[in-house]
């Protein structure tokens, strides 16, 4: 049979629900704290044999449609000159030490790579951040809580923001076509804070950077999914992307999306804290989004962010089973 996930992306009729979630593979996981006391965020962002096999761990535990790559969004920009480093509870510290080289390396690439040669029974997901949730933390030093600097820094000097945004794209355009090239099976832009801008400047980011990045994707047959959060109410701007499907948080209804824009993939929406506050509201939740989104072709099943670290892995694995069950 083929797997939900590609008969999703592809738009294929099917029977029930795709689903992979956003930090799949992280603190909640008892296998994944363990392999943290070995070794250090940065280190496993360098292996990519560690990369694909706590993806692969997470995957096969949960019984999800798909795995993603382990990385995070902060390390391409090692190839202009930042080092980056991980502060728990906190978040990416980007810090200036060398300059851009020649060769660019892509830890995520070489990660897909082992993954397919390694686990070709499940699709990987490769992925990116968004060139504006980036710039962020570079323009802040670390996380910008509700981008007051990078707002700031659009407003009084939108020129050199752009220069950085387009600096930014470029690099993520390189990740993105070495982890296509590697075999992929879809890759997700995570742009995470753009909800934080007004409707113009986030068109305005739209423009400049994640339709250029979908526009280098759709080059191949691989699919792109725009991930971002707070965004519903400017879904006609996320759709000028050209992505083909969009992850939208827990403030809107999914199927109300869809019946007001049509053909466009849909993927989300649960809320986390739901699931990590009640594992029996997050399988009524849960059921009642994928049941609405019966129907539609193009959707993914996936919470609204990332799985919360206090999360209760067995209540991730039952809320897989419960929805496979009635849907
Ligand atoms: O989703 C997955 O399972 C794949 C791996 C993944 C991580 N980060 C692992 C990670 C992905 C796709 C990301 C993307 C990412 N990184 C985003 C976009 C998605 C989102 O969550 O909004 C952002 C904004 C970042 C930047 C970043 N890196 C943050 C805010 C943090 C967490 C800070 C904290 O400690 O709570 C990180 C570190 C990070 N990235 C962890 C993980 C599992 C925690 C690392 C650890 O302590 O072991």
């Amino acid at each position: 049979m083929e797997n939900l996930f590609l008969s999703a992306l592809k738009g294929d009729d099917h029977k029930g629900a795709p689903m992979w979630f956003m930090r799949q593979a992280g603190r909640y996981m008892n296998s994944y704290r363990e392999v943290r006391k070995e070794y250090t965020m940065e280190q496993i962002c360098h292996s990519p044999e560690l990369s694909s096999r706590i993806a692969y761990d997470a995957a096969r535990y949960l019984q999800t449609d798909a795995a993603i790559i382990f990385s995070d969004i902060m390390i391409p920009l090692e190839n202009l000159g930042y080092n980056v480093k991980y502060v728990e509870n906190t978040g990416p510290i980007p810090e200036k030490t060398g300059s851009t080289t020649d060769q660019f390396v892509s830890y995520s690439g070489m990660a897909v790579r082992n993954f397919k040669a390694n686990y070709p029974d499940i699709p990987v997901i490769g992925f990116v951040g968004g060139p504006l949730t980036l710039a962020s933390y570079i323009i802040a030093s670390g996380p910008d809580g509700e981008l007051k600097k990078t707002k700031e820094a659009l407003i009084r000097d939108e020129d050199k923001t752009i220069e950085l945004l387009g600096e930014l794209t470029d690099v993520v355009i390189k990740d993105v076509k070495a982890q296509i090239s590697s075999g992929a099976d879809a890759i997700q832009i995570f742009d995470s804070w753009l909800g934080f801008l007004d409707h113009n400047y986030a068109e305005l980011a739209v423009k400049k950077t994640t339709r250029k990045i979908v526009d280098a994707i759709s080059k191949s047959k691989v699919k792109s999914i725009y991930f971002s959060t707070g965004t519903s109410g400017m879904v006609d701007a996320l759709i000028r992307s050209g992505a083909d499907f969009l992850s939208l948080d827990w403030r809107c209804s999914l199927k109300e999306v869809s019946e007001t824009f049509g053909s466009i993939g849909l993927q989300g929406n649960l809320d986390p804290s739901v699931l990590a506050l009640s594992p029996e509201k997050a399988v009524e939740k849960g059921i009642q989004i994928a049941r609405e989104m019966r129907d539609v072709n193009k959707f993914i099943f996936n919470l609204g962010h990332g799985i919360l670290p206090e999360t209760k892995q067995e209540n991730v694995k039952m809320l897989v089973r419960k929805i496979r069950d009635v849907v």
